[in-house]
């Protein structure tokens, strides 16, 4: 068997000896050319002149690009209209694209672009979410669902509490930055190998704006040094301006973004206002809800509209609320346009519940474990505020009591609170927390994959599918879905590169759906070829396709048998067809957002993690001990990259949640934009006690061998370090809330206990 084998990751050994070939690692065409992005100054006004003439002087600069140069439409958004490809006339964040330089190389072209004179007539920029809050300025209308009359049953529930909760945005810090090769051809054809998670997107983009047919472009991803949503929609840019440069320059043309401008030039992660009121018994159980979800958008809509949505859908997580409304408001600021990142705006609204569980826990004086308890879906109670059944109510109730047991709580919730009453400076902290996370595109459409396989005459497998490859693991997922099918060895299955000349039409790789998606498509495309080949057999060698059988890397048909490549030359000679399309969606998901009901999702993922920490008091600083997971991945397709996915999306979300802060000026400038002042988390600050296991799980829905999606869920497992560091601050004054916001940085931190503890 192939499927639910640990194997390794199919580039591991070409990642490590940096043999794997990313864009960059392309052998240049001759003459490729190499350009560069001219940035705004400002963050909002008018562009009233742009003089390039002393950029066109300089040697080595062979076309400046400006809006006068675009052929097609001046738009590189995704759904909207509202990213220009080069600023027209308003400026709407600072570091905007203007206009671009191509040059001999790259050092030539950064320096040039500086030549550039700006004028831009000024205005005062929205930088903050009360900035946008007070212009009234937003990117999407507003939106909201909800179930009965939240204030009613706030106001009847014995217990109340309300507050406001921030969580900060983050940045993808994919290690291969933005990147995009764009070859011309013949008749302006245009070929593009971009580092993107969209393909196809790209593929439409550059079609928009170069004003020619979508079947003049190819684009080609074989891989990504990382994604994480981040190249979801905001890899198009610097494609399409690469293939303007080559389709005004007639010359290949790179364009990889410097690290400082990725960070500059590229949205993030979308930070939130949470404005929560809640309503309880004695037993911390919710009566009411209410939540405004702000999100700060940026200057465009980009991918807000679904992302903002995916916080509304997580704003109960695993929690059942009687009466309950979910709003939000998608606002406008002048800073970079906010994206897709790993959750989608799931971990947002997750969190923020999160944190009210813990208020109310800390209101009631009962375990915050407990106050989880009390209100889980539970059958009966088990509609979402979106009307949609959470059938599975066992799984994540088993789930989480199993980790209560093999992380010890209990016991080391009692030696945490004897330490603490002996320790006056550090302090130490216990939570667990639990992840319910919707699987599949909340744009019902989207939930659709492609691929394409040919089985060749020596019996080698060729397979094409739309998914990219970021790093978690896609291609040898289908990979080992074909070898299953075929009854083949593995090596005979030659993973190709994602090209919309091969599958077109195809979603972009995310909402951790790639697997479920793509392994079902590749299956379909491979099984009807298996069904050709066996149709074949059994009329050559006169025996019912019930003895004929696939496995081993042969095929058995009755009382012989023959090695895959015999069958499919005979196949080929016999003129039976060995390619397939295969083409997938999924089933039963329907979703009506004008009512704000249905079901959105074909299921939900579940996880929970219980970690520790320990809090310096007197400086902020702090350190996760240990850290137990459980999650359900359903039947692993390969537990191996299952657990490579759980353990990094967890300590990217501890990132998230600790030491990544986002900082922007006044005037607009983003102030942490390297790695000197921007702290993503490094390997020493992997929890020294790190145990991660798969909760034996069925998918009880058809998915693909029936495991469940595995990309983003465990980023929100990091809700337990946030919420183990409130836990150990309460202790400094368990009369009031710990009053924390995320990140929870050391400073923030420390701030918190001085807060408590009533120190300047
Ligand atoms: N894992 C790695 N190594 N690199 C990535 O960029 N992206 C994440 C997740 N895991 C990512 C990753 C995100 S945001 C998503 S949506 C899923 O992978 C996408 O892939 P999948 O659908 O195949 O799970
Ligand atoms: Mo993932 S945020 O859906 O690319």
């Amino acid at each position: 068997r192939h499927v639910r084998q640990p194997l390794p990751h199919d580039s591991g050994v070409k990642h490590v000896q940096g043999s794997a070939q990313y864009i960059d690692d392309i052998r240049e065409p001759e003459g490729t050319l190499h350009v560069a992005i001219g940035q705004s100054p400002k963050a909002r006004g008018r562009l009233l002149a742009l003089d390039v003439s002393a950029v066109r002087a300089v040697p080595g600069v062979v076309a400046v690009l400006t809006t006068a140069d675009i052929p097609g439409k001046n738009d590189v958004s995704p759904a909207f209209g509202d990213d220009p490809l080069f600023v027209a006339t308003d400026v709407s964040f600072l570091g905007q694209a203007l206009f671009a330089v191509v040059a001999t190389d790259r050092d030539v072209a950064r320096r040039a672009v500086k030549k550039a004179v700006v004028e831009i007539e000024a205005e005062v920029p929205s930088i903050t979410v009360e900035d946008a809050l007070e212009r009234g300025e937003t990117v999407l209308p507003d939106y909201s669902y909800g179930r009965g009359d939240p204030n009613a049953a706030i106001a009847q529930a014995p217990k109340k509490l309300q507050g406001q909760f921030r969580v900060g945005g983050q940045e993808h810090f994919y290690l291969e930055g933005q990147i995009a090769l764009a070859i011309p051809g013949e008749d302006g054809d245009i070929h593009v190998y971009s580092s993107t998670q969209h393909p196809t997107e790209v593929q439409h983009v550059v079609a928009r704006v170069l004003d020619i047919p979508d079947a003049y472009v190819t684009c080609e991803t074989r891989r990504m040094g990382g994604g994480f949503g981040g190249k979801e929609s905001q890899a198009t840019q610097w494609a399409v301006t690469a293939a303007l440069a080559a389709r005004v320059t007639g010359r290949p043309c790179k364009l990889r973004l410097d690290r400082d401008d990725d960070f500059i030039l590229t949205g993030k992660r979308h930070d939130f206002r949470c404005d929560w009121e809640v309503g309880f018994d004695g037993e911390g159980r919710i009566q009411g809800y209410a939540v405004d979800l702000l999100a700060r958008c940026g200057y465009s809509a980009d991918l807000s509209s679904g992302v903002v949505d995916r916080a509304m859908f997580h704003a109960d997580n695993a929690y059942w609320m009687p009466a309950v409304h979910i709003a939000s408001k998608r606002l406008k600021t002048n800073t970079v346009s906010n994206t897709a990142f790993r959750g989608f705006g799931g971990p947002q609204g997750m969190l923020a519940i999160e944190h009210v569980m813990d208020q109310i826990a800390w209101e009631t004086g009962r375990d915050p474990l407990d106050v989880r308890y009390a209100n889980f879906y539970r059958p009966g109670e088990n509609h979402t505020p979106y009307g949609m059944e959470v059938e599975e109510t066992d799984t994540l109730l088993n789930l989480v009591r199993t980790l209560e047991q093999t992380s010890n709580y209990r016991a080391r919730r009692q030696e945490i609170t004897a330490f603490n009453a002996s320790s006056p400076i550090m302090k130490r902290g216990l939570a667990l927390t639990p992840v319910k996370f919707g699987i599949s595109f909340t744009l019902t459409h989207m939930n659709q994959a492609g691929a394409l396989v040919h089985v060749y005459q020596d019996g080698s497998v060729h397979l094409n599918h739309g998914g990219t490859e970021m790093g978690q693991g896609l291609y040898i997922k289908v990979a080992q879905v074909v070898a299953e099918e075929f009854g083949i060895a593995m090596e005979r299955v030659r993973i190709t590169a994602t090209t919309t000349a091969k599958v077109p039409n195809t979603s972009p790789t995310a909402a951790s759906s790639g697997s479920d998606l793509n392994g079902m498509a590749a299956r379909i495309a491979a099984g009807a070829i298996k069904k050709r080949m066996m149709a074949y057999a059994a009329e050559a060698y006169g025996i019912p396709e019930e003895q004929i059988e696939f496995r081993d890397d042969r095929v058995f048909i009755g009382n012989q048998s023959l090695s895959f490549d015999e069958l499919a030359k005979k196949c080929i000679a016999a003129r039976v067809q060995l390619s397939e399309a295969g083409h997938y969606k999924t089933p039963k998901i329907t979703w009506n957002r004008e009512k704000g009901t249905g079901r959105p999702f074909f299921y939900f993922a579940y996880g929970a993690a219980c970690s520790e920490v320990i809090v310096d008091t007197l400086t902020g600083e702090n350190r996760v001990v240990r850290t137990d997971i459980l999650h359900d991945v359903g039947r692993s397709l390969n537990p191996a990259i299952d657990i490579g996915q759980i353990e990094g999306g967890f300590v990217q979300g501890m990132g998230w949640l600790t030491t990544e802060e986002l900082v922007f000026g006044k005037e607009g400038h983003l102030l942490t934009h390297a790695p000197s002042t921007y702290k993503i988390p490094v390997a020493s600050d992997v929890p020294a006690d790190f145990n991660v296991a798969l909760y034996p799980n069925e998918n009880r829905e058809e998915t693909i061998y029936r495991s469940k999606a595995v990309g983003e869920p465990p980023i929100m497992l990091a809700n337990s370090v946030f919420c183990a560091l409130a836990d150990a601050i309460h202790t400094l004054d368990p009369s009031k809330p710990a009053p924390l916001n995320a990140p929870a940085t050391p400073e923030a931190i420390l701030r918190a206990c001085e807060s408590l503890q009533g120190r300047p």
